[in-house]
């Protein structure tokens, strides 16, 4: 594993780069993806899938925050997007992830995650791991459990889109935790 290139047994992470944007808003455009989400926009602008590539690319050179597109090694299409945002300390990492609605189901995300959780620690020299899912998205709960993560209660954050606030578990994974 490089710095930048995350593989998994299916999928190959590679950065969120405009030229994956027309796919990825082939899925971000859909309700049943953005919904449990606090960020993507509903009705989603047209081309907003290539701006959204944009502006990861320009975190990844002048933040701490890095967001890969999630390429199916077999059909070489993008299926999702995982990502890995820093706190201002740095020692914290928030992971995140979404797919497209026909590759749910098959362990895709869970798989996504552990390698991200992975990389947070073996290549990004993270304290710890942290998650939020809304109560509502049981899938993502789920998944988090699975990558590792741990429920240490709930959160409420105001998700623009939505227009509300959402209530959402919140998970965190420590580095001696992850090695013991
Ligand atoms: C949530 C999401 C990432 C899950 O992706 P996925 O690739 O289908 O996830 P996986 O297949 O790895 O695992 C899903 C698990 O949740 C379980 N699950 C699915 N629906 C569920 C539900 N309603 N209640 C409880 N568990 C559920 C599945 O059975 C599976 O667990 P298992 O492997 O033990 O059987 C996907 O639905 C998605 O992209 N949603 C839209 C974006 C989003 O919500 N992102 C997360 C924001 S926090």
């Amino acid at each position: 594993m490089s710095d930048q290139i995350v593989m998994t047994r299916r999928m190959r992470l590679e950065p969120l780069a405009p030229r994956h944007g027309p796919e990825l808003e082939s899925f971000a455009r859909l309700w049943e993806v953005a919904r449990y989400t606090a960020t993507i926009p509903h009705p989603y602008p047209s081309g907003g899938g290539t701006a959204y590539a944009e502006a990861v690319a320009y975190d990844w050179r002048h933040s701490g925050d890095r967001n890969w597109a999630v390429i199916d090694k077999a059909t070489g299409r993008v299926v999702g997007t995982g990502g890995l945002d820093q706190s201002l300390d740095r020692r914290s990492m928030e992971v995140g992830y979404m797919f497209a609605p026909w590759v749910w189901g098959k362990g895709y995300a869970t798989e996504v995650s552990r390698a991200l959780v992975d990389h947070a620690f073996r290549m990004l020299g993270a304290d710890e791991v942290t998650a939020y899912a809304s109560v509502q998205n049981r899938a993502s709960c789920h998944v988090l459990t699975r990558a590792g993560l741990r429920r240490i209660g709930n959160a409420w954050y105001y998700a623009p889109p939505r227009g509300h606030v959402v209530t959402a578990e919140a998970y965190r994974l420590t580095r001696r935790e992850w090695s013991s």
